[in-house]
């Protein structure tokens, strides 16, 4: 465990995204780290002392001009006896003081006194996130040498606000913390992920096909949340707007049969991701013509023929990989389908989610979601798909380590 005895000293600031550092705070603890916190005036409005005390099991840090503080270990031996500082959430009015070297409360004069590497996690609405003077504050600090992770895309707390500005999820911070600390380790380095996203598109003939309303945008994120844990990614991607995420071998296919052929050639690997939402039916005479109207008759009968079950395949492929995960989309009986999909498809997890209309996930930006095991069925709350990615890439880096 590369945390292991880490020393980190977490400076948490007045943004709604602090209640994520308490989950924080508990990923670095059980991976061996000794936590110590520092909490700005903002961050007690958002979440208490004493919640971060009862986490990291240890004295909060406060206040600069605290007497009892200055005796225990004093603000220039907190800002240097640890091996890295993470600031998390790390919002707008932080980054600027940061950036301008004021040192008006303790967490700035901590980052201002520090020589140790200092890990941001920004927090904000996607306004300051991209106002200019927040855009000159970041490019000062990264030149100063301070690493980023985040901020993500999705929805803000403040209803109907969506953007970049949501703060990285706790284990994309513990991979970058990792990273900073262990030369580039990633937990996923050296293993290989084959990922499906989108639609597929079943021609009726040279003009029209089947389809259904899967964006893609699960998937991708999917496989952006493995490749940043450092595995090697292949994405088999239906017919999608999305731009490909960065550092992914991307191939396009549009049927579910090209699909199968993609996901097959890209074996062996150690973990399948199948999320796309591929068609059960094909169109079993394809029309290498357009199917003409013609007057008087009514319409083509259409005969439908079954597709490859990509998943199933891959679970009892002989070569299948260590961790096959499949999505299960539902419009009802979400639980029972899962568990037997499960079964059926000889998959280590399904990740369940409700797709009735009114849930809006089909085709939108957020999921919520139930993980389906052997074990038993635990559900995530409603979150962003690129939170589900993150939790789910680290869900299957804990499986293989
Ligand atoms: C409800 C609420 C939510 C806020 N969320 C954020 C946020 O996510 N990011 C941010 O940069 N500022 C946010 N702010 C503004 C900061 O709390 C404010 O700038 C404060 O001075 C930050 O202090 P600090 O940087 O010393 O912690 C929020 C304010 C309120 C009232």
């Amino acid at each position: 465990m590369s945390l292991a005895g880490k020393r980190i000293l977490l400076v948490i600031s007045g943004g709604i995204a602090a209640y994520k550092s308490l989950d924080l705070i508990r990923r670095l603890r059980e991976r061996g780290a000794e936590v110590r916190p520092v909490m700005t005036a903002g961050a007690r409005e958002f979440v208490t002392p004493l919640a971060v005390g009862a986490l990291s099991s240890g004295h909060v840090y406060t206040d600069l001009f605290s007497r009892e503080d200055e005796q225990d270990v004093g603000h220039i031996r907190l800002a240097r006896n640890c091996d890295l500082i993470i600031v998390a959430p790390a919002t707008a009015d932080l980054m600027a003081k940061m950036a301008n070297g004021l040192a008006d409360d303790l967490a700035s004069t901590v980052l201002l006194a520090t020589d140790r590497p200092v890990l941001v996690a920004p927090a904000m609405n996607p306004k300051m996130w991209s106002h200019a003077a927040t855009r000159r504050n970041v490019e000062t600090l990264r030149r100063d040498g301070l690493a980023f992770i985040g901020p993500n895309a999705g929805e803000m707390a403040e209803g109907g606000e969506a953007g970049l500005g949501r703060m990285a999820e706790p284990l994309e911070i513990v991979a970058a913390a990792e990273d900073l600390l262990d030369g580039g380790r990633k937990p996923l380095a050296g293993r290989r992920a084959v990922v499906t996203s989108g639609p597929t598109h079943e021609p009726i003939d040279p003009v029209r096909y089947i389809a259904n309303r899967s964006s893609g945008r699960q998937g991708h994120a999917i496989a952006a949340a493995l490749a940043k844990l450092g595995a090697d990614v292949t994405l088999v991607s239906g017919p999608v707007t999305l731009p490909d995420p960065r550092g992914v071998k991307v191939i396009r296919v549009d049927r579910a049969e090209e699909m199968l052929a993609a996901v097959l050639g890209a074996l062996p690997a150690d973990i399948a991701v199948m999320v796309a939402a591929v068609a059960d039916w094909r169109v079993a005479t394809e029309n290498t013509e357009k199917i003409k109207k013609k007057p008087g008759e009514g319409p083509p009968p259409l005969m439908l023929a079954e597709n490859p079950d990509i998943l199933k395949t891959v679970g009892h492929h002989e070569k299948r990989p260590k961790v096959v995960v499949g999505f299960a989309a539902e419009t009802q009986d979400v639980e029972n389908n899962g568990r037997v999909k499960l079964q059926k498809k000889g998959a280590d997890l399904i990740v369940a989610n409700d797709v009735s209309p009114e849930t809006g996930i089909m085709g939108g930006t957020r999921n919520s979601v139930k993980l389906i095991t052997a074990a038993g069925i635990e559900q995530w709350p409603d979150l962003s798909k690129d939170e589900v990615a993150g939790r789910l890439a680290g869900w299957i880096a804990e499986r293989l380590s």
